[in-house]
């Protein structure tokens, strides 16, 4: 029978080891269709197209060790760049951080003579579908495979960054936040021994839906997000003053999250966190201030958001994806797509969709929430 194949693209997320175990249980157990593993996102299959190179004896060469490396083995040698999934292979996997088929940033992929050799090479091996998790960019190369080939393509939503204005959720998104509250706890431990004020840097590209889920659950008393427009000096001043009022009240300390995203006027090519903590820092150290002690300690948390044990919130939704998925791919009317959680319902929508009119959590109501949940 013909082969799914399967691929991780782009940043990890927390989820697509859960994905890829729901994948292939649901091709073995469910469907009774095999599934091919590309480990290394979309340069592991150009690699492997490469390596082919349209020559009819290293295709057969390539197709032989693709079946005698099976699941683990195929995993376990470095030199493989597809094998064949089997039980063994997604075996204890479901609440990893990170994806057992390994993940990477292609950008050969923008090339359109890259992308035909891809497709040779999947047609080649009587692949009749590719499912390809990832995120913004990684979907933009899945939309671009889905236009220029027979191939049928499935775009799963995976990125810690909840930028995909046409679903609630993508995978990996409630880890992320569950692994900042974690953070926040342990930096409001310390801030409240010290009196002191932690400005932590969250990731999220472009975007405030990580900041603002994260000081959400977390209480962090101040959430500053891209969506606000670039942050001034006479911005930063307000949050200072904001900060030293709340002391004035008796606030013992104060965590801030900012999202890597925001910009600055004038534009500055630091992190964000190292300069809201010098303007604090100035700010209340001016002359005649009440609190010129009270010292501020910036924090970037970088990549230990992206890794860790999956939520059973997002292994659930990696079984819902995986299911929508196998829908898709084996709907002969149905078209490519990628998949969405819309109105909590799991579906497909087709590639460049509109966003949702509103999300369910949209980041004015988060603001709105956060603001009244937070007046400190
Ligand atoms: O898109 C996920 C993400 O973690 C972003 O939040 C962050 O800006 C970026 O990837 C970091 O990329 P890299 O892992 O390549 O440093």
């Amino acid at each position: 029978d013909s082969p799914v194949a399967v691929l991780c693209s782009g940043g990890d997320a927390p989820g697509m080891n859960a994905f890829l175990r729901a994948i292939v249980r649901l091709g073995l157990n469910r469907h009774k269709v095999p599934v091919l593993g590309i480990r290394g996102g979309y340069r592991g299959l150009v690699r492997a197209a490469k390596q082919v190179n349209g020559e009819a004896d290293e295709l057969v060469r390539l197709k032989q060790e693709i079946t005698a490396n099976t699941g683990n083995r195929g995993l376990i040698d470095a030199k493989m760049s597809i094998i064949q999934m089997d039980h063994a292979s997604v075996s204890g996997i479901m609440g990893k951080g990170g994806t057992i088929l390994g993940s990477a940033r292609c950008l050969d992929f923008h090339k359109p003579e890259v992308r035909r050799s891809a497709i040779q090479l999947l047609e080649n091996l009587g692949v009749r579908a590719l499912v390809v998790a990832g995120g913004d960019g990684s979907l933009t190369g899945a939309k671009l495979l889905a236009e220029e080939s027979n191939l049928k393509i499935i775009g799963v939503p995976s990125t810690i960054d909840n930028d995909l204005q046409f679903t609630e959720m993508a995978l990996g998104v409630d880890t992320a936040v569950h692994t900042l509250v974690w953070a926040v706890d342990h930096f409001i431990d310390t801030a409240r021994s010290h009196r002191r004020v932690m400005v932590l840097e969250t990731m999220g590209r472009e975007s405030g839906d990580l900041a603002r889920m994260a000081a959400l659950a977390s209480g962090a008393e101040m959430v500053i997000t891209p969506e606000g427009g670039p942050l001034t000096e006479e911005a930063m001043i307000a949050y200072a003053e904001e900060i030293e009022s709340a002391m004035t009240r008796g606030r013992g300390h104060a965590i801030v999250l900012i999202a890597e995203g925001v910009k600055f006027d004038p534009p500055q090519s630091r992190n964000g966190a190292y300069i809201l903590r010098d303007a604090f820092q100035k700010y209340f150290q001016r002359e005649g201030a009440p609190f010129q002690d009270l010292e501020v300690r910036p924090s970037v948390l970088g990549h230990l958001q992206r890794g860790g044990h999956t939520t059973p919130g997002d292994c659930i939704l990696a079984a819902r994806f995986a299911e929508e998925a196998w829908k898709a791919i084996l709907d002969p009317n149905g078209s490519n797509g990628i998949t969405a959680l819309q109105h909590n319902k799991a579906t497909i929508v087709p590639f460049g969709c509109p966003d949702l009119p509103e999300r369910a959590l949209s980041s004015v109501a988060m603001d709105r929430l956060h603001d009244d949940l937070s007046s400190w």
